[in-house]
């Protein structure tokens, strides 16, 4: 019997580093990235819905009032092409429960996407294979793939192309979140304008962050952190330094901004050291709020 309704827990990721190479002809940045997915999550529920009844999306969580509930949502855009793909009719409740900071470079609304695909795929049991179901998450948006594939990946391309990383042990984090959201489009022109003039290198990845993730070493890896957009986000956003200072002065093995920002992440050493830190921060009254995860996580799951 085909289920009535699924429910799928999707990570959000950290890029542990971010190499931005140049700007390529189809307006997207050739980079090399590893993404890590770390325990804070989003769930999507895709439950039966009437033939012809289309696709009915809601959203509860902290920030679900500035998401759009239209095909313009990513997750409505991901049952669209699932369907269109299928060549089925799109028929489905979906629900997203937001535990990923909104517009905060964590990929919550590709989760959501790859949340939807992975909902979707099962409460109309079409079975899609696992290559068909990433080149679907791929056309998406660059981030899409990796919240399906979870754990630690090299993402190359303009981040979609994904290779799985060696890592070992677990980590413990803690997310400053920002007032508000960036865009990411605004920070990679941001990151564009900085570097007008000079001749930006091919992106790589470190070798010592490679080792540190290898080896479960958070001091490796705290001193591997490296985000390109990190400038760009700064620009657009001042007041970022200001929570990377007081990160580092509370003893964080390493601080980045996430992704394109305005999220800062912090590597702690254990469970207690992140929330010294998560403490630290709040009386520093320097971010909205802060959160503790821990890494890697699972990439999209069936929970329900
Ligand atoms: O792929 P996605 O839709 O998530 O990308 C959002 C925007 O981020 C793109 O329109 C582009 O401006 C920027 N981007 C980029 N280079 C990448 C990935 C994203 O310039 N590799």
């Amino acid at each position: 019997m085909a289920p009535t309704s699924v429910i799928v827990r999707v990570p959000a990721k950290v890029n542990l580093q971010l190499s931005v190479g140049p700007l390529r002809k189809d307006g997207y940045h050739e980079l090399a990235t590893v993404f890590h997915a770390v325990s804070l999550s989003d769930e999507v529920k895709a439950s039966y819905a009437e033939p012809g009844a289309g696709i009915t999306l809601t959203i509860s969580g902290e920030g679900a009032d500035h998401l759009p509930v239209d095909e313009t949502n990513l997750a409505y855009r991901a049952a669209m092409l699932l369907a269109a793909r299928a060549e089925i009719d799109a028929d489905v409740t979906m629900h997203l429960n937001k535990g990923i900071p909104v517009a905060g470079g964590m990929a919550g609304g590709s989760a959501d996407a790859a949340g939807a695909l992975v909902a979707c795929d099962a409460l109309w049991r079409l079975g899609t294979d696992r290559d068909d179901l990433m080149d679907l998450a791929a056309e998406l948006g660059s981030d899409v793939p990796f919240a399906l594939h979870g754990g630690t990946a090299v993402g190359t391309g303009r981040g979609e192309k994904l290779m799985s990383a060696l890592a070992r042990g677990s980590f413990h984090w803690v997310f400053a979140l920002a007032d508000g959201g960036l865009s990411t489009p605004a920070v990679y022109g941001e990151c564009d304008r900085l570097r007008d003039g000079v001749e930006v290198p091919d992106p790589y990845v470190s070798d010592l962050l490679m080792q540190g993730l290898r080896a479960g070493d958070a001091v490796i890896l705290g001193k591997a952190l490296s985000n390109d957009l990190q400038a760009a986000a700064i620009s657009l956003r001042p007041s970022l330094s200001q929570v990377l200072e007081t990160g580092d002065d509370l003893g964080a093995l390493g601080g980045i901004v996430s992704g394109s920002g305005p999220t800062c992440a912090f590597l702690a050493r254990d469970h207690e050291h992140a929330l010294d830190i998560a403490v630290g921060l709040t009386s520093a009254g320097v971010c909205r709020t802060v959160k503790t995860a821990t890494s890697p996580a699972h990439g999209a799951k069936v929970v329900g």
